[in-house]
């Protein structure tokens, strides 16, 4: 189903919701919340959360984060919040250690009560619209905010004989995918840079795929993003972004509660559900962007590029 790209407002319930989050105690109580929840989902789902966070926690991550880090990298402003109940947001190993957790918690009840499978349906659900939409197979990919390389790593099951690239301005999140990436038996390059300025060669990729995200962004480094995934792509390259679907009627609907807790983890979902993406990716130098529910509450954007920067 395609939807009509339109602006929606800050509603009421959201303003309020604003108003109890500028309150600190409020916000930190909200945000012990939310994490609680978050684990026992996951918990509840099959997912042994403590035991995985503890697996990791115990090994030695000198040599996967020397490898991946850049120390001399500036991180701009906005990433250096909290984020998901983390007060240093995702500049932690314990955010690091619990983000895999965290998406199969988060996920679980997209389609169902509650299944471990939600997440890679959802990754599914945008690699079928990709498959359809796309006219070429991508020989080189770039995956912008790869995290713990999920993302990274779903894209080279679908388009196995492609030259993965992940960018994330998170080095302990690069590090984690690095250990991960052990297992697979083609390396992808990790990038420790932000996706606005990643230093990659000009036109040098076939397809930038930036999976959830732009949720996490404020609209000025939004629109930064889409003019470096425009310098990235080579003609005929495509952008596709899958991440929350604002027009949902899931987070229209949402009880004041929960929106509250949502936003208490996520600073710039206001931001990023007002920003008018179709506007945005036009003035970034692409065409006719094309936008897809992939699932009750995503969207998926395909967008090409039509001749030369
Ligand atoms: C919700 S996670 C998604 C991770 C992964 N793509 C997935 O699908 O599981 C968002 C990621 O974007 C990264 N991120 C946020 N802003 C960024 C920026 N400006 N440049 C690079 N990475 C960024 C975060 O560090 C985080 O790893």
């Amino acid at each position: 189903m395609t939807i009509t790209q339109i602006n929606p407002k800050i509603g009421l319930a959201s303003r309020l919701v604003n108003t109890i989050l500028a309150i600190e105690p409020l916000a930190k109580f909200a945000k012990t919340r939310a994490r609680n929840m978050m684990i026992k989902r996951a918990e509840s789902i099959g997912v042994p959360w403590r035991e995985n966070v503890k697996k990791l926690g115990d090994r030695n991550w000198e040599r996967e984060i020397a490898a991946v880090e850049n120390r001399q990298l500036q991180y701009p402003d906005y990433y250096l919040t909290s984020f998901h109940a983390y007060e240093t947001g995702n500049l932690s190993w314990k955010a690091a250690w619990e983000v895999e957790s965290a998406a199969y918690a988060v996920h679980a009840k997209i389609w169902s009560e509650g299944d471990i499978q939600g997440d890679s349906q959802l990754r599914q659900s945008y690699h079928q619209i990709l498959q359809e939409q796309l006219k070429i197979e991508p020989d080189s990919i770039l995956d912008l905010g790869c995290g713990v390389g999920m993302s990274s790593f779903a894209l080279q099951e679908i388009y196995p004989q492609a030259e993965i690239t992940g960018v994330d301005l998170s080095p302990y999140f690069l590090a984690v995918a690095k250990y991960r990436a052990r297992e697979k038996a083609k390396p992808v390059n990790w990038v420790h840079a932000a996706a606005e300025s990643t230093g990659l060669p000009s036109a040098s990729f076939d397809l930038v795929s930036a999976c959830l995200m732009f949720h996490e962004l404020p609209q000025t480094a939004a629109k930064e993003i889409l003019i470096e995934a425009r310098r990235l792509l080579r003609p005929g390259g495509y952008f596709a972004i899958m991440d929350m679907n604002p027009r949902s009627l899931i987070f229209q609907k949402m009880p004041p509660f929960v929106l509250t807790l949502l936003k208490s983890t996520e600073p710039y979902l206001d931001q990023y559900f007002t920003l008018d993406i179709k506007s945005a990716l036009i003035e970034a130098g692409f065409s006719n962007p094309n936008i897809t529910v992939n699932s009750p509450r995503h969207r998926t954007i395909v967008t090409r590029v039509i001749g030369k920067l």
